[in-house]
């Protein structure tokens, strides 16, 4: 890798922009190499990393010059415009927004399931990465695909927490929870329904003329591109439910295997991932859960069962810290390997 090559990181600001510039800290990156950018919100907003101070730009086409590898943490919408920005300014770009998950122009890439992507030649400077669900969910089928001949389906029902919906969604679970306690009636702004001691079943947009939200078609979609290219096609679906938990996403799973797997080979393949970290004692309440997995860059996996009448059918409980492992990891671990590419 170049070590001088300067790196911008877009919506530092934000849920998954602190992440990524707390993995590029704990990857040595000095702040002379960065540029932190956000909104005109954030101009001057000034941001700890590690010993030193770094001051929040707002993000202009200029930002990009002499910029090598771009990082952009920023919604979809801005993600659209930033990213050919970025490109045309001769920097490797990676997007954490769904702006191009579904674009067939652009690679899918997740670093610990197809890094050899980001090696190979692939049209444009532009990199995608899928979202924290299909991230989880594809680390988990991985080895269970090659342990038992083949994954049918997966059936999900993840549960979200509100970080999932970025700064916004953190700050309207802290105002409802402590307004309820005080027994105010909240607004609902992040949400289209109150948060706080609720449960809500749609997690952003649904898709136009469509009972599916784009959070659930986008599991469905990534994974295809994902194995797709593999040759393989496992189909997975299911409900993306809003929660009132704040960070770490919850993932009820129902695998159909090819052949009958029985828990102690299908704990064992799970085993040999490094994604992965098994948490399943159940009788000793050992299992995965949200409040353990801050930080922590493997997806938990627990509570494994199978039962008779259907034994190809695997369940499992898993949780995923969405804006770590799941956005911020994602996104400059590809970086990093963008950089290493011959010039
Ligand atoms: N949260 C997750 O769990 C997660 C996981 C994986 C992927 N993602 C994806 O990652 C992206 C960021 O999510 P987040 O949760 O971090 O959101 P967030 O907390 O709302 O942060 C958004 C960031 O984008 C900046 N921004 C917004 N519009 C901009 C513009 N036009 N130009 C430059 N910067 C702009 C914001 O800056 P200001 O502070 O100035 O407004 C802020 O820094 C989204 O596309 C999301 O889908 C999120």
């Amino acid at each position: 890798m170049n070590e001088n090559v300067r790196i911008a990181v877009v919506g530092a600001t934000g849920v998954v922009g602190r992440e990524v510039l707390s993995a590029l800290l704990d990857q040595g990156v000095p702040s002379e190499r960065l540029a932190a950018l956000a909104s005109e919100r954030s101009e001057a907003v000034e941001l700890e990393y590690g010993e030193d101070t770094l001051e929040l730009e707002k993000t202009t086409p200029e930002s990009f010059r002499g910029v090598g590898l771009v990082l952009l943490a920023t919604p979809a919408s801005a993600s659209r415009k930033l990213a050919p920005v970025a490109q045309a300014a001769g920097a490797w770009v990676v997007d954490a927004s769904s702006a191009f998950r579904a674009d067939g122009n652009v690679p899918l890439v997740l670093p610990t399931f197809n890094p050899e992507v980001l090696g190979a030649t692939f049209k444009g400077r532009i990199v995608s990465i899928p979202s924290a669900v299909s991230s989880a969910l594809v680390s988990i089928i991985a080895p269970l695909q090659k342990a038992f001949g083949g994954v049918v389906r997966a059936q999900v029902t993840a549960m979200m927490g509100v970080s999932s919906a970025g700064v916004s969604g953190v700050g309207e679970l802290e105002k409802q929870t402590a307004g309820l306690l005080s027994a105010r009636e909240p607004e609902a702004h992040a949400f289209p329904h109150r948060i706080g001691f609720n449960l809500v079943p749609q997690v952003g947009p649904f898709m136009a003329n469509s009972p599916w939200t784009e959070e659930e078609a986008g599991w469905t979609l990534e994974a295809a591109r994902l194995f797709g290219a593999r040759g393989e096609t496992p189909v997975i679906a299911g409900t993306a439910v809003q929660v009132p938990t704040f960070y770490g996403h919850g993932l009820s799973v129902h695998v159909q295997l090819k052949v009958p797997a029985p828990v102690e080979q299908a704990r064992a393949a799970l085993k040999t991932s490094p994604a992965l970290k098994v948490l399943d004692a159940p009788t000793e309440k050992v299992y995965p859960m949200p409040m353990l997995i801050a930080g922590d860059p493997a997806i938990h996996v627990g509570r494994l069962r199978t039962f008779p009448q259907a034994p190809e059918w695997l369940s499992l409980f898993a949780v995923v810290d969405n804006a770590g492992r799941g956005g911020a990891l994602n996104l400059v671990e590809a970086g990093l390997r963008l950089l290493q590419r011959p010039a």
